[in-house]
């Protein structure tokens, strides 16, 4: 195994207490209980939605992120979400209406939006130890889950590729810097924007 490059090391040593809180967050505690609804899925979902929409149209127009990350529509969650909110009843007129964020993290530099980056796609490994216990419930279907359930393997290479990414870019410490606070409050901002998703309408 190569060793963690500066700029990986920091994202993750930074963000440690900002993971640690978002893994407290009741809403999103919710997604490991026993008793979770189709409800609260839902919610839980569209809650995600209003958060990733308006953050990942900020991402993509950094250009040089684009240019760094040619995958990056397929790394994207907004139509994912918006799949499998249609997949469980919403209209796509109820989709557009859901509220989204106006607290969207800064990305206007490449340095922000690679520490933004980062917190999307480091989700994903979480995302597969929730999307294990989902699977117990009849609403996560294959239709349902396409946000959560990312085939293991897939994860695992896109993660790798965007530790190599990581690995490639400046490691000076102007640069860690600034993409490591974009990092810390996209968690932050997150963790606040999910506490309402099950009390707004
Ligand atoms: C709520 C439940 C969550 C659980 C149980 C969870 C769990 C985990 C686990 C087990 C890992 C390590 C996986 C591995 O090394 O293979 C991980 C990594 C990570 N998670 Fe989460 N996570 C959660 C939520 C989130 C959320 C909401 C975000 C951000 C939107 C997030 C961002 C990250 C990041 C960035 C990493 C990568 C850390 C690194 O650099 O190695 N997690 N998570």
């Amino acid at each position: 195994m190569t060793s963690p490059s500066p700029l990986h090391q920091s994202l993750k040593e930074s963000t440690r207490g900002a993971h640690d809180q978002i893994e407290r967050n009741a809403v999103l505690k919710r997604l490991l209980a026993d008793d979770l609804t189709k409800n609260e899925y839902t919610a839980i979902l569209a809650r995600y939605l209003g958060f990733f929409h308006p953050l990942e149209e900020n991402l993509s127009s950094q250009p040089e992120l684009r240019r760094n990350v040619p995958d990056f529509e397929a790394r994207t969650k907004t139509r994912k979400l918006e799949h499998d909110l249609a997949a469980l009843g919403l209209s796509p007129e109820q989709i557009a209406r859901l509220p989204r964020t106006e607290r969207v993290p800064n990305a206007a530099t490449f340095a922000k939006a690679i520490g933004v980056l980062y917190v999307c796609e480091g989700s994903n490994l979480g995302g597969r130890l929730i999307a294990k216990h989902l699977s117990k419930f009849d609403f996560f279907r294959d239709e349902t889950s396409s946000f959560f359930e990312i085939d293991p393997q897939v994860v695992g290479s896109r993660w790798k590729a965007f530790l190599d990414l990581l690995s490639a870019l400046p490691q000076d410490s102007g640069f860690i810097g600034e993409a490591s606070s974009a990092a810390g409050l996209t968690f932050s901002t997150l963790d606040s924007w999910m506490a309402g998703a099950l009390t707004s309408k």
